[in-house]
Formats: structure tokens, C-alpha cells, sequence
């Protein structure tokens, strides 16, 4: 379970999210909307101790991410990320690029993490890709290799942020389809996304951000469906 308790989070003198509290329960998958700037990316920055927070805590599993006896390298083990571009090493093939962190951090052997990578490729719908270099994928198989390469550490949480959102919009559904089959598998996920229909129906709960504060939180149906504030349906207007 992840538990954010009123968070608070500044560069500088600007605050950017202000008193943020919710709970992730493990299996649920939880999106969160809202405009450009209203501290998405940084909460996401703050859960897996990326970015440190000047007020609350947040709890993985009971374990306080900011607190400073935390072992952030193990903590990072459990929350696979994935990011709207991820730069990987263009000298080295698909395989080589997922077997990476599998044998650098958790300590394989070449033939385990080759195991491991041939695996989630394949999951991934990459199995056709192994010895191909990441230049030569499309946008749509690179993100799908970002989520391999973060699957192959056997993560218990993934955070995406706007994965998307720099594809293509005919690379797009691919990449929609593989969150939707880890969520189908019980992948306990938070997903920041501008692909409000997409949001709707793979999210157990939404959260709208707004100005640095979970303006609406609830159900799809609730908050896309039926919103119970004026700033969020001018948002969801503003989507389509
Ligand atoms: N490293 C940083 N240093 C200073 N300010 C930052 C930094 N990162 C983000 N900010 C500021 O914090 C605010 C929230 O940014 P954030 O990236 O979390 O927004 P967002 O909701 O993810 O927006 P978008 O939808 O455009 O990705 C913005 O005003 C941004 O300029
Ligand atoms: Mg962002």
C-alpha cells in the first residue's frame, strides 16, 4: 500500500503540491489527471524518493520513503517507473538494455537476467526485438521496452507519467493495451495520463489535481462521469 499524508512539496520558495493525502491499495490502479503544472509529475518525483518533501510523509508499505534511515536503492526495487521518454543505451540491443538493472542491482547472472528479459519482452510483445538496437524500435515498442526494463526488477508498484503523450496517435493503443494487461494481472499502479477514456476505464479510483491539491478524488464514474466540482468538468471539457 502506498499512503501519501499531507504532502507538501517546494522548489524553493514555490510550493507545488499542498497537502496531498491518499492511499494506494495494493492491486488498485489509480490515475490522476489535471493541468499542466498542477505537481503531477513532481508527486510521482516525491513517492519513490526522487524528489524529498518538506511536509507529511509517504509510506510504502510502511515504510517512510523521506525518512532517513531508508535504504531508497531497495525501496526503488519495489516502484518501477516509467517516464514519457526514456533514454536507453543505443549501443546496446533491446535484451542487453532490459538485462542491465537485473545484473547491476539485484545481482544476476548473465543467463538469469537474459531469462528475465526474454520474459518480459515477450510480455510486452517484444519477443521479436531482442538483438534489434532501441533506434530501430517505433515510439510505441521503445515505451514498451521502458515497461519491460522496469518489470524485469519484479517491481510490486508502477508509477507512468504521461507514457503516451509523446507517441504518435497511431502508437498510442499499443502502449494502452500493455498498462491495461498489468493492471488486468493485479499490478498495483499509479498512472499520470492526459488519456482521460483510457483512465476511465482501467482506474479503480481517479484523482484530479489542481493547483498543487487533489481537487476531486472518487470513482471514474463519479469524478469523469459525474463531477461533483465546476473545475473539474471544465477540465474534462477541456480534454476533448
Ligand atoms: N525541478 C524543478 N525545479 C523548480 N520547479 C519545478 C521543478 N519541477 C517542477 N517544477 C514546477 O512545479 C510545478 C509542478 O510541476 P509538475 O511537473 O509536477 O506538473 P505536472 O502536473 O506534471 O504538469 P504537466 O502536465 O505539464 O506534466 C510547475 O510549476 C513546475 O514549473
Ligand atoms: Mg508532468
Amino acid at each position: 500500500m502506498i499512503e501519501i499524508d499531507k504532502v507538501h512539496k517546494s522548489f524553493g520558495k514555490v510550493e507545488v503540491v499542498k497537502g496531498v493525502s491518499m492511499t494506494v491499495e495494493k492491486g488498485e490502479v489509480l490515475s490522476i489527471i489535471g493541468g499542466s503544472g498542477s505537481g503531477k509529475s513532481t508527486l510521482l518525483m516525491c513517492i519513490n524518493g526522487l524528489e524529498p518533501i518538506q511536509g507529511g510523509a509517504i509510506r510504502v508499505d510502511g515504510i517512510d520513503v523521506h525518512a532517513r534511515s531508508t535504504n531508497l536503492n531497495e525501496l526503488r526495487k519495489r516502484i518501477g517507473i516509467v517516464f514519457q521518454q526514456w533514454n536507453a543505451f543505443p549501443h546496446l540491443t533491446v535484451i542487453e538494455n532490459v538485462m542491465l538493472a537485473p545484473r547491476k542491482v539485484l545481482g544476476k547472472s548473465k543467463a538469469e537476467a537474459e531469462e528475465i528479459a526474454v520474459r518480459q519482452l515477450t510480455h510486452v510483445g517484444l519477443r521479436e526485438k531482442l538483438k534489434t538496437f532501441p533506434g530501430k524500435l517505433s515510439g510505441g515498442q521503445q515505451q514498451r521496452m521502458a515497461i519491460a526494463r522496469a518489470l524485469a526488477m519484479s517491481p510490486e508498484y508502477m508509477l507512468f507519467d504521461e507514457v503516451t503523450s509523446a507517441l504518435d496517435p497511431q502508437l498510442v493503443g499499443e502502449v494502452l493495451d500493455t498498462m491495461r494487461m498489468l493492471s488486468d494481472e493485479g499490478m498495483t499502479m499509479i498512472l499520470v495520463t492526459h488519456e482521460i477514456r483510457f483512465a476511465r476505464d482501467v482506474s479503480d479510483r481517479v484523482a484530479f489535481f489542481r493547483k498543487g491539491v487533489i481537487h476531486e478524488i472518487g470513482t471514474p464514474d463519479q469524478v469523469m462521469g459525474n463531477p461533483s466540482r465546476p473545475e473539474t468538468a471544465e477540465f474534462l471539457k477541456s480534454t476533448h
